[in-house]
């Protein structure tokens, strides 16, 4: 969450900074500013509202060849300006920008106004600038020693100050009687630094960075790092110098421009066909009925012996999960869970050292899920990643894993990262199955319709059917639920997840059988109920829940298969190509985004970014 861009150069800070701005606004997109630093100065603006707003208040000739600038997703303190980064210590000579949460904000801050601080913002943020700007001027702990060896070193100060500093950040601060440096630190918030010929940049993700660079270092938790036109030197946290280590970026990896779509979600939806190919190229192979995941590095007999299979997310990569668990267990026959990370991790789990876990992520930096791989590898577990970034923290951290090779996701309603986790679980379920339960002729037979399937998806978004009818009837609902049993629950919660953000209409999704445990109270004469029902096994238990529903009033959207009798059971009758029944998801789930697209624009909604959201969910 928030974004953080900066530079330093001969070139005007301002148009990299605004650009990169831009790069950054899907992580948060409430506030924007920046800083620059001229003639001892530093310049400061801010605007609530998005970062165009930003760009139309900031003179296109503002000075300063170094700069910071902040794209902000509130957590302490309303959407207001003031509480816009960055923030500046008492005189105006610091100033800061961060991502990430101060937990003992309290204590710094009393203490700082009983010294005479001036506060002017509700953040957590400012507790940092005025920290800093205190051991800057050689004050000790208490306000009372000095520390002759911290005042006026901008690293020291900066060093001192955030190991007093309880919680999680990405840092960047610059000082106005230091014209030509940037210093940064990282904890628990991704910071990478891009080195350039005479200019050095640092971003919170380095996609910001491709126009400018290739050459990276990512600063790692508890360090610091100083950055000058000549390029970046990095310390410890707790004292000593760090070891950068400089990597390549990969190429380009795809269009992030929208094209002939109005916005991103349509494109993004539009863009799963070839999303999937490139998810599954080379990685079936079809002759022995098997996949290979190269970058898992699991031999056939580490495979035989794995306990139990753990996939953990949050939101849509959450219900990606249920669809994995289900395909390891159908095709593996080995117990497989999924879990919501944010959970996961605070309930000191037991690990089985023989289980295997996945961390699923599109952006690779969620907070709670890389959090979750800690505890993980921390309790002696093996975690391994199925994540889309390349290069992101939690495909660093997990080491091995699995991309699942999307292509940007810029709007922040997942769609294509969804259906490639899942292509990607599918690989591996059959991967393990193969090795452990399945016969040669079983395995070919999954690995084909696998292959198929993007071609499906392509021949669905065509002609998708009666969407609008759909529309119709849940933008005037009081709630929508959402039913499916199976494979088709994980379908059924995503939906609703969809219609949510995108649309800001109020939904519910239940497994089909808990839906007369309670939900059914909701249902009025009218009230839409969402059944997805392809032809799989449960079918016929999910349709007298349709039934019920409709003994109630309620009005049918029914989601079937092509060829399945009961098509026409709902009072809007929505076909998606057949498959194999525990591929449904990958076909039955675009129906779905569509309808969330679809009732977002009918409702006049940010399409792409949805209120009080943001892409990456960098805090828990
Ligand atoms: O980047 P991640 O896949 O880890 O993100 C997890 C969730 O924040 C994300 O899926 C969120 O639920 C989406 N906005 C849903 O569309």
């Amino acid at each position: 969450m928030c974004g953080i861009i900066g530079f330093v150069g001969l070139r005007q800070a301002r148009p990299i900074l605004i650009d990169g701005l831009r790069r950054l606004e899907y992580r948060g997109y409430d506030s924007a500013g920046l800083a620059t630093l001229s003639e001892g100065r530093l310049l400061v603006h801010r605007r609530v509202g998005r970062v165009s707003e930003l760009a139309s208040a900031v003179p296109a000739d503002l000075a300063g060849a170094t700069g910071i600038a902040h794209t902000r997703w509130a957590t302490h303190g309303g959407v207001t300006q003031a509480n816009a980064h960055p923030h500046t210590d008492s005189l105006g000579r610091i100033a800061v920008v961060h991502n990430g949460i101060v937990e003992n904000m309290a204590a710094l801050k009393a203490r700082l106004v009983a010294e005479g601080a001036v506060f002017r913002s509700e953040t957590d943020s400012e507790v940092i600038a005025h920290l800093i700007a205190h051991f800057y001027d050689g004050f000790g702990p208490l306000g009372d020693s000095i520390m002759p060896d911290v005042a006026g070193d901008p690293v020291a100060a900066v060093r001192t100050a955030m190991a007093r500093v309880r919680g999680t950040w990405g840092v960047a601060v610059v000082f106005a009687d230091q014209p030509d440096i940037i210093v940064a630190a990282r904890n628990g918030s991704p910071l990478v630094v891009g080195l350039g010929e005479g200019e050095t940049f640092l971003a919170s993700d380095s996609h910001a960075l491709t126009p400018y660079t290739r050459r990276v270092v990512y600063l790692q938790d508890r360090e610091l790092a100083l950055l000058s036109r000549e390029g970046v030197q990095t310390f410890l946290l707790d004292g000593g110098e760090a070891n950068p280590t400089v990597h390549e970026l990969e190429e380009e990896w795809g269009d992030s421009e929208k094209g002939d779509f109005p916005n991103f979600m349509l494109k993004e939806i539009h863009d799963q066909p070839d999303a999937l190919r490139q998810c599954l190229g080379g990685r079936i192979l079809a002759e022995e009925g098997t996949a290979k995941l190269g970058g898992l590095d699991l031999s056939p007999r580490r495979v035989m012996e794995v306990s139990r299979v753990g996939f953990i997310g949050c939101g849509t990569a959450y219900h990606a999960c249920m669809v994995g668990a289900a395909a390891v267990e159908q095709l593996a026959r080995v117990p497989a869970t999924a879990e919501i990370a944010s959970e996961y991790r605070y309930r000191n789990p037991v690990i089985d050292p023989r289980s295997l876990h996945f961390a699923v992520s599109q952006s690779g930096e969620t907070a709670d899920t890389l959090g979750a791989t800690r505890e993980i590898e921390l309790k002696g577990g093996e975690i391994m990643g199925i994540v889309n970034v390349v290069g992101s923290s939690i495909a660093r951290t997990c080491g091995k894993g699995v991309y699942i090779h999307s292509g940007p996701e810029m709007a922040v309603a997942s769609t294509k990262a969804f259906t490639n986790m899942i292509a990607a679980m599918y690989l591996f379920a059959l991967q393990m199955g193969r090795t452990r339960a399945l016969s040669p002729s079983q395995g070919r037979e999954f690995a084909e319709a696998l292959r198929a399937v993007p071609d499906l998806v392509e021949r669905y978004l065509k002609d998708p059917g009666p969407i609008d009818a759909a529309v119709t009837a849940v933008i005037k609902a009081k709630n929508v639920l959402f039913l499916g049993r199976g494979v088709s629950a994980a379908v059924a919660a995503e939906g609703a997840l969809k219609l949510m953000e995108v649309a800001y209409v109020p939904c519910i999704a239940y497994p089909s059988g808990e839906m007369k445990h309670g939900p059914i109270a909701l249902l009025e004469p009218g009230s839409p109920v969402i059944v997805i029902a392809p032809d799989d096994a449960l079918k016929d238990k999910t349709l007298s829940n349709l039934q019920e529903s409709r003994a109630r009033g309620a009005f049918i959207v029914l989601i079937t298969s092509e060829g399945d009798e009961y098509s026409e059971m709902g009072d809007v009758n929505i076909v998606v190509p057949r498959t194999h029944e525990l591929l449904s998801p990958l076909l039955t789930v675009l129906p779905l985004q569509l309808l969330a697209y679809q009732a977002g624009l009918a409702l006049g909604r940010d399409i792409d970014r949805p209120r009080n959201l943001a892409k990456s969910v960098t805090v828990e």
